[in-house]
This record gives structure tokens, C-alpha cells and sequence, in this order.
């Protein structure tokens, strides 16, 4: 019978063996053209970065971070016909108000926005542009690529366009890029700020199958011990001991790669969709992570964390172990860190924006 198969079938099979491959060897969305669209980007990738009105530099990192690295980067060019992308910067926070006026300046004063009305533009703002009437700014918000820091308030991402970056980890230096050996004894870990989602969290502490740090008692709430430890001092050893890291979305994601980098396979708590995460183009979050909704409670998560099988379990921290180099911040850029990576981000974009080009000269 099966030399009978029709040969489509065959193909799609092979088609299906060849996905299933590379998905679990890869972190990567696109791992064949990667390393080459890489190498590209290095040896091409030009930006032009318009004078700001008066010097500044951003207070908190990543943004800081970010700025810094493009100003010292040799992706700056001094030469706007060679530029792929046009920077604008601008200190923060800038009134709307402030905002249109820049804008204004650069369309009146240079060729440069009106050929594509800003699309081939980008800019910094770490919470990201809210709504506004301005004409001005709806087309920056509209049109410009925006960099902003995660987790970004819905409203102020547009997915696709913009571009967020990775949390800033607070310690480089202690980033661990190999799993420990740690036998797990806690199915889920979180480190609570006494606020959020009470009563899921209240559900979570009398489970022992979770570990709940928290700020506010001043102790941790392990289960069968309760260990004493002063509120400025975490060492996230939950973390290692458990299968899964959980954080709400809104709350301190700061540590998430680099408790992804110890193997801890991040769950991401919140309930709604969410497009904002860092190298979003780039990697295979949803192999590397769970997005789980409060709905269920705490018996609801339980029950989804423990329905992902062991092989799928440990193809998850691997890959989040793989990826977490590239969510790194490292006190000077490194290849393919968080910086490069989401320098490569910006790369992806300028095709959109050529053509764009072409349809508005
Ligand atoms: C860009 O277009 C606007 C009209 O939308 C015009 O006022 C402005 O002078 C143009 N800028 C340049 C540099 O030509
Ligand atoms: C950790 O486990 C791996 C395999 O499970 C083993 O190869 C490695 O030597 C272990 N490392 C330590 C420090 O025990």
C-alpha cells in the first residue's frame, strides 16, 4: 500500500521531518539564514544619527546601555546617502509637545523623512509613544521603528514595527551559562513583590510544589522549611531548584535571562497575548517559554505546567540556556548580545522600509 502514496505525501512528510529537526537543535525562528543575514549586518549595516539639540544620555539602563553602544558602534555613519536607517534621539522624557517640534525640524529641514514619511526611521523611548494628535507624532509612533524597554504597555507597541529590549540583567559578571546539576525539587519559582495577583500567589504558597520568595515577609516560604533572609539580599536559589521560573508580566522581569541562562524555563504570567517580548523575529519563544492567563488560578498553572512532558521539558531549558547569550547585556558589546542582537533586529527592517522608499519617491 505504500508504494501507492501519492508522492505529495512523501514530500510533506519529509518537509515535516526536516521542521521537527531544526526545531529541536535551534533557538532560532530562522537558523539557516541567521549567521549569513549576520555577517551582513556587520559588514553593512549604516546609521545615520541626527544631532540632538543638546547633549544627553539616557538615565536607565537598557536604554542606556543601547545609546551608548550605537553612539561607540561602527554602525554610525557620518554620511546620510549611505545610511540604512536614520536614529533620532531625544532625551526623556520629552513632552509630546516637544516631540512634534523635533520631528517637525527633521521633515523641514533634511530630505530624509519625507521620503518615506519616517519609516526608515527609529528612535528610543524607554516606555514607549503613547497615542497623540499631533500629526508629527502619529507618524513617528505610526511609521518609525520604536525601541523601548520590556515589558512595554500594550498600547504603546506596535507589533512587528517595533522592537524591545531585553530586560537589563543586573549582574553580568555573575550570568551563569551552564546549568547547574541541581536536582529540582520545586516545580515552579517566583519571587513576589507582595502585590500582584493575591490570591493566585496565596493558592501558590500553600502548594509544596512551589517555592514563593517574596519581599514583604522577609523570609522565604519553602515548603517543610522557612528560612530566614533579609528582604536586600535574594539569591534566586529557588530558581535552581525549581523546573520553572514564574513572573508576572508587569512585575521585575529583570532577572529572567539570567535565570533562563541557569536553566529555569520562564513563565510568563498574564492574560492576553503578548508581542513585545525581546528578539521576538529571532527566537523560538514559544518553545523556549510558556505565556500561562490568571483565569485557572493557581490549580490552573499547576495543572499546565505539569502537562508539559519531560522530553519537551528539557528541549525548553536547553534552548533557553542557548538563547540566553543573546538577552545579555555585557558591559562592552560581545557578539550576538543583547546589543547586537537587537542591532540585528534593525537590519530585518530596513527591507520593508526600501520598498517603502521606492512606493513614496
Ligand atoms: C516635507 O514635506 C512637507 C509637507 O508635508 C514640507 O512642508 C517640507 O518642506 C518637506 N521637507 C523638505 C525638506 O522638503
Ligand atoms: C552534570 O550532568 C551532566 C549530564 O547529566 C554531566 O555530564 C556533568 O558532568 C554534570 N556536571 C557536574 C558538575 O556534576
Amino acid at each position: 500500500m505504500a508504494f501507492q502514496t501519492p508522492p505529495t505525501i512523501f514530500i510533506l512528510l519529509s518537509l515535516l521531518t526536516t521542521t521537527t529537526t531544526t526545531t529541536t537543535t535551534s533557538p532560532y525562528l530562522s537558523p539557516t539564514t541567521l549567521p549569513q543575514n549576520y555577517q551582513n549586518m556587520l559588514s553593512t549595516f549604516k546609521i545615520f544619527i541626527y544631532t540632538p539639540n543638546k547633549p544627553f544620555t539616557f538615565q536607565t539602563p537598557p536604554s542606556s546601555n543601547f545609546y551608548k553602544f550605537l553612539l561607540n558602534s561602527n554602525f554610525v555613519t557620518q554620511d546620510p546617502e549611505e545610511a540604512h536607517l536614520f536614529f533620532l534621539p531625544f532625551s526623556q522624557p520629552t513632552s509630546t509637545r516637544a516631540l512634534g517640534r523635533l520631528v517637525k525640524d527633521v521633515r523641514t529641514q533634511l530630505p530624509y523623512w519625507n521620503r518615506t514619511l519616517g519609516a526608515d526611521h527609529f528612535f528610543i523611548s524607554s516606555t514607549g509613544i503613547d497615542h497623540s494628535s499631533d500629526r508629527n507624532v502619529v507618524e513617528l509612533k505610526k511609521n518609525a521603528v520604536q525601541i523601548s524597554t520590556f515589558p512595554t504597555t500594550s498600547e504603546n507597541f506596535i507589533p512587528h514595527k517595533d522592537v524591545s529590549l531585553p530586560p537589563f540583567n543586573p549582574d553580568p559578571l555573575t550570568l551563569p551559562h551552564v546549568p547547574g546539576n541541581d536536582t529540582t525539587t520545586f516545580l515552579g519559582y517566583l519571587k513576589w513583590d507582595g502585590q500582584t495577583e493575591p490570591a493566585l500567589v496565596n493558592e501558590l504558597k500553600g502548594d509544596v510544589d512551589f517555592m514563593i520568595e517574596s519581599e514583604l515577609l522577609d523570609h522565604v516560604e519553602g515548603v517543610g522549611s522557612i528560612r530566614k533572609r533579609s528582604s536586600t539580599s535574594f539569591s534566586f536559589s529557588g530558581s535552581r531548584k525549581s523546573k520553572f521560573c514564574l513572573f508576572f508580566y508587569s512585575g521585575d522581569v529583570a532577572r529572567m535571562v539570567e535565570l533562563m541562562g541557569s536553566g529555569c524555563v520562564p513563565v510568563v504570567i498574564v492574560d492576553r497575548p503578548i508581542q513585545d517580548l525581546p528578539l521576538m523575529d529571532v527566537l523560538r519563544w514559544s518553545e523556549m517559554g510558556l505565556v500561562i492567563g490568571t483565569r485557572g488560578g493557581g490549580r490552573g498553572l499547576k495543572r499546565v505546567l505539569l502537562g508539559v512532558g519531560e522530553e519537551r521539558y528539557e528541549k525548553m531549558r536547553e534552548l533557553c540556556v542557548e538563547a540566553s547569550r543573546h538577552l545579555v547585556w555585557n558591559a562592552e558589546p560581545q557578539p550576538m548580545d543583547a546589543f547586537h542582537m537587537v542591532m540585528y533586529q534593525l537590519w530585518l527592517r530596513r527591507h520593508t522600509i526600501r520598498y517603502a522608499r521606492r512606493n513614496w519617491v
